[in-house]
């Protein structure tokens, strides 16, 4: 047993940090506040290495683990969980969904630009009524020749507006039920392919998160991810290790909270002497540390166990469940441990704790990782 990190993990997460500290924090509550995305810093991101870390370097990937992956993820998400979403969803969802199952066309031509983060792709499940009800994909394609004819409508797509490449989960034979769905590589600016409304957000609102229409899209047979009606265990399979990423930046969100909940106690002073002094807020930290590293705990064994090749389905259900909720209770927490100072947005807790909430909804909601929880208890 060692819980040591190796050193190439210790270069990894030294360089989010600086990343983090120097090129996100500045601006990162004017982006908040304007929900504005943060271009230009995903572009320096990717030069970094950060959105495509787990790919082949033959993909033009940085070949790294996932260990390395989910330090990175948390010290973005430290700072600024808006630009972390980007990066989780182009590296675990996309980048991983295509060099796992895609052809080797697809992997020249879409695979090596999104692992270098030059462009960014984003991974379209949800739907109007189709959330956590993930089989009941109401979106179409239909063979014509040597294309299908793709229509529907996809809901709350992060990347929605920035990304290039998009992976469309669709019914090809609704006879089948969620055997009879299909996955595509969609590509941005192709006909009938619409961009709708930006989501006005609680939190995360320097991401993008859109609507997306298609009608009479017409995408090549050879953009299909893998055969016809794999499309389902295509996204389950992704969001296995999605859930990883998501749990990685719950934990940022949480252990960002309470660095600052932590400093500001040593500099606030109440009743005569630092508030850190008082047993009332003694005890906040002490929860919020042991909670956070329970989380790290279910993190990293998730990210270890994919890194072994094991089935690490459950222990990122797991993960992300409880980091989820670690990182809700933390960063309550931390805004209470400010006092009214927590209140406003200089502060940055207020922000964290908007976009804590988040991590218990997207990539499958508590309740869905119950479910997935639950299933392999009792199979
Ligand atoms: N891993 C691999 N396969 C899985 C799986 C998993 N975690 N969960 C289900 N499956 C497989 C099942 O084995 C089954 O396959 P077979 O029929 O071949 O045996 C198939 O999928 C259907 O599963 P169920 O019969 O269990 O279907 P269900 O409808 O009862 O439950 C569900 C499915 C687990 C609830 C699923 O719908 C689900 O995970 N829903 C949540 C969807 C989700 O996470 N959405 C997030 C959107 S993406 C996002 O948020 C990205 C972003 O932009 C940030």
């Amino acid at each position: 047993m060692n819980f040591d990190y190796t050193e190439e993990h210790l270069a990894v997460r030294d360089a989010a940090r600086e990343f983090a500290q120097t090129e996100l924090l500045p601006g990162v509550i004017d982006r908040d506040t304007e929900a504005k995305f943060p271009h230009e810093q995903i572009k320096k991101m990717g030069e970094l290495g950060f959105m495509g870390m787990m790919v082949d370097p033959k993909y033009n990937g940085g070949g790294m683990d996932t260990v390395s992956y989910v330090l990175a993820m948390e010290e973005i998400s430290k700072i600024d969980a808006s630009a972390s979403v980007s990066m989780s969803v182009n590296n675990s969802l996309v980048c991983w969904g295509l060099e796992k199952y895609g052809s080797e066309a697809q992997k020249e031509k879409y695979l090596k630009p999104l692992a270098t983060g030059e462009i960014i792709g984003a991974f379209c499940l949800s739907e109007p009524e189709a959330g956590s009800d993930a089989t009941s994909q109401k979106t179409e394609a239909v063979k014509d020749g040597d294309h299908y004819i793709l229509n529907g409508t996809k809901n709350w797509i992060t990347n929605g507006s920035t990304a290039s490449v998009y992976l469309v989960i669709a019914q090809t034979d609704p006879a089948k039920g969620h055997k009879g769905i299909s996955a595509f590589i969609v590509e941005k600016g192709w006909d009938g392919f619409v961009i709708g409304k930006k989501e006005d957000k609680l939190g995360i609102r320097g991401s993008d998160t859109h609507s997306l229409m298609f009608t009479d899209v017409r995408v090549p047979v050879e953009n299909r991810i893998g055969e016809e009606g794999f499309g389902f265990t295509f996204a389950m399979e992704t969001l296995n290790g999605g859930r990883i990423g998501i749990a990685a930046q719950a934990l940022g969100i949480a252990s960002g909270a309470y660095e600052l909940a932590l400093a500001y106690s040593k500099e606030r002073k109440a009743f005569g002497k630092p508030i850190s002094q008082h047993q009332a807020i003694q005890f906040k930290l002490a929860d919020m540390a042991t909670n956070i590293e329970a989380a790290r705990l279910l993190v990293i064994k998730s990210a270890w166990l994919k890194d072994q090749g094991q089935d690490y389905a459950h222990a990122s259900a797991m993960a992300k469940l409880y980091a989820s909720q670690v990182a809700m209770n933390v960063t309550v927490e931390a805004v209470q441990v400010h006092g009214g100072y927590g209140y406003v947005k200089e502060y940055h807790v207020e922000r964290l704790m908007r976009d804590a909430k988040i991590t218990q909804i997207y990539e499958g909601t508590s309740e869905i990782q119950k479910i997935v929880i639950s299933r392999g208890i009792l199979r």
